[in-house]
Formats: structure tokens, C-alpha cells, sequence
């Protein structure tokens, strides 16, 4: 057994402290009494992040501070409300939009993209964000899947849209200087600068459609996810309990809006918390991040493994020329946070990282760890109140605990998706009876916290052992050579499977027979026989989503020379 690292409370982290209490009473209910509607019956997640700010008083307040090297743009909550009702006025002026129709949106992280994005939702479209280093395969299969009938993009992406293969497609409303416009491409900064500042906003019931992500299933093929209005009061309460999202929070998710987590927590959770909310374009550097934590005073950051590993792989002295005292709060989303990345937090940041559980189809947070509660190295965390988790078999049963099964949900939870666009039989694939079924498979310890051990089709079976390669991976990250690493298993006719890594190292290593001996002692003598890689394969780069997941997938298509099936999410650059 591995040492579990223990993360206690200590006064910056007080909320959620009796975390049984809040599981045993909470009642979803009660949270729908802070929404406008609960007194209207009338729905707009839009109007809920803007202008019900503005009612509230807060129309003063920055709402959004937008970074880009040196370039920074702050709107008040008022000014988005102008910002916003211009863009619908744009957009209704020029399409004839009905509740419902899917907007989508392709463009890199610009005020205009937030402008346009809420501003589609209150004409009551579904969006579809797409993510800005899609190619040209990307866009087409969503487009075409969703029908969508308005683009908004940038001239240089524009480039990207096959727009004589998508007959659903009628109008592309492109954002940027010296646009011609024809029957079929609007200018949108000529529209904004003409349009009303006051529009009329469509209302909608709590069923009807939010927004559309597409997202890679283990078969590789990219599905549109569909979330309903409802999803803003899960969206709402976890960034209350979870971000800990307080009046005077300037609170910045690393995450782009092409992904759900720069939906839900980039923009829905933030703003209907009334809470300023950072966007920082451009790329990522060590010093771009810690610079824009400085610059803006970030008080509360969600960001990802992969960054949180970049940054450790920077070297501590980069974080020391950098004030970082208000941050109070820092969490992690997206794949496994290794241990080892927690330990690093404690000792460089004084912070703890806290890991969050989720995914596209979850719509936000299930099971988290809170500010209020300990921290266990290497544990997702506890369900959301509200949310019901379980570790089921392959029938639906619930297994005891420190069992290795699915990890699963009870149908119900308030930003559960809806459907998957034109497919309901994948949809229904889900279920099995009222367990949603995520693909992850995890244990449940007896205090409750959930160990995320890999995707389901990931797990090796090696010599008759069941090995997670998260596991494994989290001890390769420890030792001193590695920067990345991802295993999978690789049929073997003697054991089944083994156990094989594909390993980045550091600069200062070079690969050599001689380390590839003393990493796999590592493991070996660090977690145990069985898990230490018999194959190692350094790479000078792993293959990852955008988001930042090492595509396992890839890996081991790469290894057995299969296909490497759809790579629209894959980071190439
Ligand atoms: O495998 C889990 C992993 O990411 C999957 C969901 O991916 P996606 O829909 O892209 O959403 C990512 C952000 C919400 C999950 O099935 N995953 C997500 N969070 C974690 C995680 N794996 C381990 N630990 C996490 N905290």
C-alpha cells in the first residue's frame, strides 16, 4: 500500500466543515429560491449571470477583467448587460433565430466571444462552442451533427469552415476588421456598433436546451452533449460550496469555453455567483500564469493536472519571483491530480489543490474534495450534496466498499445531460436501471472518498492482478528523470497484459538503458512488482487532449498499430 499524504482544515479553508450534515439536508429546492425565476417561472441563464446582477445592484461591479500579454480589458456587469443585448440585436437582425436553434461559436478567448456567447443565449439558442485549434474535420462533423444554423468566428478561422459542405449553416457572423459583408456573412463589430443596447429577452422553460459540447467516447467518435437551463442551479451551488465563491473573489478557470469546464466554471458558475470572473488569452507560460494570479489578484484559481505539472516542471524559483498571496483557494479538474502534485502545492504554494470530479456529460461538479474538509492525496473527493455516487458492477449492483467497479451516479442530478444529439440509443447506453454509468472506474474507501483508478477500458490486468495506470503513473511522475508519463497495458501471452510506459523526461535526463533499470526499481521497490512497467518507451511528447488528458487511447493504438480513430481533441501543436 502506498502512503496516503493527509491534507488537514485549517482556517483558510472553512466552508463545508461538517460535510454530513450538508449531504443529509440539502435539498435542491431550497437552492432554486436564489434564482430569479424561482418568483417568474421565466428561464434564461443569461439573464441569471447578467442582468439579475444588475437588478441586484451590482451593475457597478467588474464582472469580467480579460488579460492577453499586456492588454487588459475590465467590463462592469452593466456594460456586459449593454454588451450582450447589442450582440443579440446583432444576431436577431440578421437571422431569424428560433428557441432552440444552435449558434455555435469558434473562435479564441476575446470579451466578444462572452459577449456573443450570452448574447445567443438570450435569444434563446442553444450554443455550441467550439474550441479555437480545431481543423477543419472538427468543425465540420459538429456543425453537420448539430445543424447549426449561425456561426460566429474570426476571419482567420473562418478558413477552417467548409462552408459549401454544411447546407444547414446560414449565416457566419464574423468578428473582426474590414469584414465584407454578403448576403451570408455579417460584420459583427459594424452590427455592435449600431445596435440597441436594450433587447428583449426570449424566456424559456427549465427543460429547454443550453448549450451543446461535443466530447470523445471510448469508441473515438465525437458526441453532442446537451445540457438543459436547469444545470445553472448545480452550476450556481457548487460554485458556492466548492469554488467557495465569496462577494469579493476574483476568481480565474484556466479552462477555454471550447471545453465544459469554460462553460460551467468559465462562465455559469462564476457570474451567477456574481463573482468577477478572469479570462487570460494567449498561451500558456509559467511566468503568463503566475504573472495574471499577480497582476489581477486572483483569489481563487481552477486549472488542470497537466498545468499544475508544467508549472512543478518550471522549478520552484519561477514561483518565488511572483506575489501570490491572494490566492486563497486552488482546484483541479480534468484527469487524476497525482499525489505528488498535491504535495508539491502544499510546499511551494502553502496551498492545497483541490481535486474535482466530473465530466462533459455531469454538467458540473459531482464528487469534489471541499474547502472544509480533509484532504486525501490522490482521492477525488465526496459526492456533491445533491448528488448521489456509487460503485456498481458491471449489473448495476452497488459493491462494498474498497471494491474497484464503475463509478456511477443516481439519475436526477439537477446538470445531468439531457441527450446526445441525434443518437438517443447512445444516450440510453449510459443507464443501467437509475445508475448512470460514467466509464471511470474507482473505489470507495470507508470514510467515503472516492479513488479514481482509470477509464474502465484502461484497467490492466496483468498476471491475474487488476492495475490502475493512474497508479502507476503517479509513481513514475515521483521519480526525479520523469516529466510525463502514460501506461497502458499490452497484450501479452503469458500474463494477459503488461504493463507498459510511455515516458517524457525532464531536460536535464537523457534517455538510457541504465534509467529505463532504475525507473522501473522505482515502481517496483515504490508500489509493487506487478506494477512496475516491463516495457518503457520514452517520447519527446505524450499525445493529449486539449484539456490536457493524456490520450491513453492513442497511446496504445500507437503500440498495437491500430488506428488511431478520431483525434479532433488531440493536441498537436
Ligand atoms: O476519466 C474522467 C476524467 O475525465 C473524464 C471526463 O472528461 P471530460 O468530459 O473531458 O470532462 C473533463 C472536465 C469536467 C472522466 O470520465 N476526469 C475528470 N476529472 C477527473 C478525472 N479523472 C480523475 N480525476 C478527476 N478529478
Amino acid at each position: 500500500m502506498v502512503q496516503v499524504e493527509k491534507y488537514k482544515v485549517t482556517d483558510q479553508y472553512p466552508n463545508m466543515k461538517d460535510y454530513d450534515a450538508a449531504y443529509e439536508s440539502h435539498d435542491w429546492a431550497e437552492i432554486e429560491k436564489q434564482f430569479s425565476w424561482y418568483e417568474t417561472g421565466k428561464f434564461n441563464m443569461a439573464y441569471e449571470c447578467i442582468d439579475y446582477n444588475v437588478e441586484k445592484g451590482l451593475g457597478n461591479k467588474q464582472a469580467l477583467i480579460f488579460k492577453n500579454n499586456d492588454v487588459i480589458e475590465r467590463y462592469t456587469f452593466k456594460e456586459m448587460q449593454d454588451k450582450t443585448n447589442q450582440a443579440a440585436n446583432v444576431l436577431k437582425d440578421n437571422a431569424n433565430i428560433e428557441k432552440g436553434d444552435r449558434i455555435f461559436i469558434f473562435m479564441p478567448r476575446s470579451p466578444e466571444l462572452y459577449f456573443a456567447l450570452l448574447g445567443s443565449l438570450k435569444l434563446g439558442a442553444i450554443v455550441g462552442p467550439l474550441f479555437e485549434a480545431f481543423m477543419e474535420k472538427a468543425v465540420k462533423d459538429r456543425l453537420e451533427n448539430s445543424g447549426a444554423r449561425v456561426l460566429v468566428t474570426t476571419p482567420e478561422l473562418l478558413t477552417r469552415v467548409p462552408v459549401d459542405e454544411l447546407p444547414s449553416l446560414e449565416k457566419i457572423v464574423v468578428i473582426g476588421d474590414d469584414v465584407s459583408a454578403d448576403d451570408k456573412i455579417v460584420d459583427f463589430r459594424k452590427g455592435m456598433n449600431d445596435a440597441s443596447t436594450a433587447f428583449d429577452i426570449v424566456w424559456l422553460d427549465k427543460e429547454d436546451g443550453l448549450i451543446l459540447h461535443y466530447t470523445s467516447g471510448s469508441t473515438g467518435v465525437p458526441k453532442g452533449v446537451l445540457h438543459a437551463q436547469y444545470a445553472m442551479i448545480q452550476q450556481y451551488y457548487s460554485g458556492k460550496v466548492v469554488l467557495d465563491l465569496k462577494e469579493d473573489d476574483v476568481y480565474w478557470c484556466t479552462a477555454d469555453p471550447g471545453w465544459v469546464t469554460g462553460t460551467s466554471y468559465g462562465i455559469f458558475a462564476p457570474w451567477l455567483n456574481g463573482v468577477t470572473n478572469v479570462v487570460v488569452g494567449g498561451r500558456f507560460s509559467p511566468e503568463s500564469w503566475y504573472g495574471a494570479l499577480e497582476d489581477l489578484k486572483v483569489t481563487v484559481w481552477y486549472s488542470a493536472p497537466t498545468a499544475f505539472r508544467m508549472l512543478m516542471g518550471a522549478g520552484d524559483e519561477v514561483v518565488n519571483q511572483y506575489d501570490l498571496s491572494h490566492v486563497r483557494h486552488v482546484l483541479s479538474v480534468g484527469e487524476p491530480l497525482n499525489p505528488e502534485v498535491v504535495k508539491w502545492g502544499m510546499d511551494v504554494y502553502n496551498r492545497r489543490i483541490h481535486d474535482t470530479w466530473w465530466m462533459t456529460e455531469t454538467g458540473a461538479h459531482c464528487i469534489v474534495n471541499f474547502p472544509g474538509m480533509e484532504i486525501r492525496g490522490g482521492s477525488m473527493g465526496k459526492p456533491l450534496p445533491g448528488v448521489e455516487a456509487a460503485i456498481v458492477d458491471d449489473q448495476g449492483n452497488e459493491l462494498p466498499e474498497n471494491r474497484m467497479g464503475n463509478l456511477a451516479l443516481k439519475r436526477g442530478w439537477p446538470a445531468m445531460m439531457r441527450k446526445i444529439w441525434k443518437n438517443d440509443a447512445k444516450y440510453d447506453s449510459y443507464f443501467i436501471n437509475d445508475w448512470y454509468v460514467s466509464g471511470d472506474s474507482a473505489y470507495k474507501d470507508e470514510d467515503g472518498y472516492y479513488w479514481f483508478q482509470g477509464r474502465v477500458d484502461d484497467v490492466i490486468m496483468t498476471a491475474g492482478e487488476r492495475v490502475g495506470p493512474f497508479e502507476i503513473e503517479s509513481k513514475l511522475v515521483e521519480h526525479e528523470a520523469i516529466q510525463e508519463a502514460g501506461v497502458i497495458g499490452k497484450p501479452d501471452p503469458i500474463r494477459g497484459e503488461i504493463v507498459k510506459a510511455f515516458i517524457t523526461l525532464k531536460k536535464e535526463y537523457k534517455p538510457s538503458d541504465e534509467l529505463k533499470e532504475d525507473i522501473r526499481l522505482f515502481v517496483k521497490n515504490g508500489l509493487a512488482a506487478h506494477a512496475a512497467p516491463r516495457e518503457i518507451e520514452f517520447k519527446d511528447k505524450l499525445p493529449k487532449t486539449r484539456s490536457g488528458k493524456i490520450m491513453r487511447r492513442v497511446l496504445k493504438a500507437w503500440e498495437l498499430n491500430l488506428p488511431e480513430g478520431d483525434l479532433s481533441a488531440l493536441d498537436d501543436d
